[in-house]
């Protein structure tokens, strides 16, 4: 506790508390009641290396990456690098210098050529196993709507290196979406969406194609819940994300997802080692048996929809 606390004005509730949170060597005295005395010098100890000015070399494999993976050393991430990689940089730049929140920021290259990215705290969403609450999906979508807001005029000067079509110009009709914004790429924290990682795909696009994209594991949509909530969740996030109607999203799914195993196998053909490692999880044919079951419940949904 520093002296300056105490000199800033205390309303008379705060002081109270405060004295008697602290005894008169204005020693925290909480723990008093499970730890012994003698203990106090190791308790400061503890609270000193959880400051995060203490750099931190530690580092663990991060849970949720069937691509490339990340691994997290101290507050940063590393991840594989690829002929993608400068325009992805570029694009995470300008993403940061409009000032969308919720996105990593470059760091550069380290010693083993991969790339540095801050790292975002909170969790994963483990999709299979959880589904978020309508408030997540909603922030979720407001975030999609101000990152294609925030991207709008990110308008390369010719053609750039992008990982699932190679070297391309960006069409006037297009803008770069992120393609993969799936919920297992979300990071929650404290219940709440705070950033969107893994921007490898990114490229040209149609927005609709993100939002179909985010609705399929967001709704969820390849796994069958009650329709009533299909429904339900589709309308908010249609309503928060807005220029685009329930019926017209579920139209793009099918189509968008179709196209995501395409966009697998291509890349397991011409030697993406990120992609070959979707095989593990059965992909492409994994997705593609879920837009086959999603297509029959379709009409179920649409009747939902009323
Ligand atoms: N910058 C980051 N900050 C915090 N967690 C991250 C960050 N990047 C990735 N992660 C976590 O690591 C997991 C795997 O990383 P990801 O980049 O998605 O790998 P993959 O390309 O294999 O899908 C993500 O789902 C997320 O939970
Ligand atoms: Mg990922």
């Amino acid at each position: 506790m520093s002296a300056a606390l105490t000199e800033h004005p205390v309303a008379p509730r705060d002081r109270a508390r405060r004295a008697r949170r602290y005894d008169g060597r204005r020693r925290f005295t909480g723990w008093r009641c499970f730890v012994p005395r003698r203990f106090d010098v190791t308790i400061s100890l503890v609270l000193v290396c959880h400051d995060d000015s203490v750099p931190r070399d530690d580092s663990e494999v991060l849970k949720g990456g069937a691509v490339g993976g990340a691994t997290r050393v101290g507050r940063t991430v590393r991840r594989p690098v690829g002929p993608w990689t400068p325009a992805v940089h570029e694009l995470l730049e300008h993403l940061r210098s409009r000032g969308l929140r919720g996105v990593p920021e470059v760091q550069g290259i380290d010693d083993d050529g991969r790339e540095i990215l801050t790292y975002l705290e909170g969790r994963g969403v483990p999709v299979d196993d959880e589904i978020v609450l309508d408030a997540v999906l909603e922030e979720a979508g407001q975030w999609l709507r101000d990152f294609h807001d925030a991207v709008d005029d990110f308008r390369p000067d010719g053609p750039r290196f992008w990982r699932q079509t190679g070297e391309v110009e960006l069409e006037p009709d297009q803008i770069i979406c992120h393609h993969d914004p799936g919920a297992y790429n979300w990071i929650i924290q404290s219940g709440h969406f705070v950033a969107m990682v893994d921007w490898d795909m990114a490229g040209p696009g149609d927005p609709l194609q993100d939002l179909a994209f985010l609705a399929w594991t967001g709704v969820p949509l390849y796994r069958e819940i009650p329709v009533e909530g299909v429904a339900r969740r589709l309308d908010l996030l249609c309503e928060v994300y807005g220029e685009c109607g329930p019926f017209t999203l579920l139209d793009r799914v099918a189509e968008r997802m179709t196209l995501a195993s395409e966009r697998i196998a291509a890349g397991i053909e011409r030697g993406d080692e990120g992609l070959a490692n979707l095989q593990k999880v059965g992909e492409p044919q994994r997705t593609r048996d879920r837009v086959a079951a999603f297509r029959e419940r379709i009409p179920a949904i649409q009747a939902a929809l009323g």
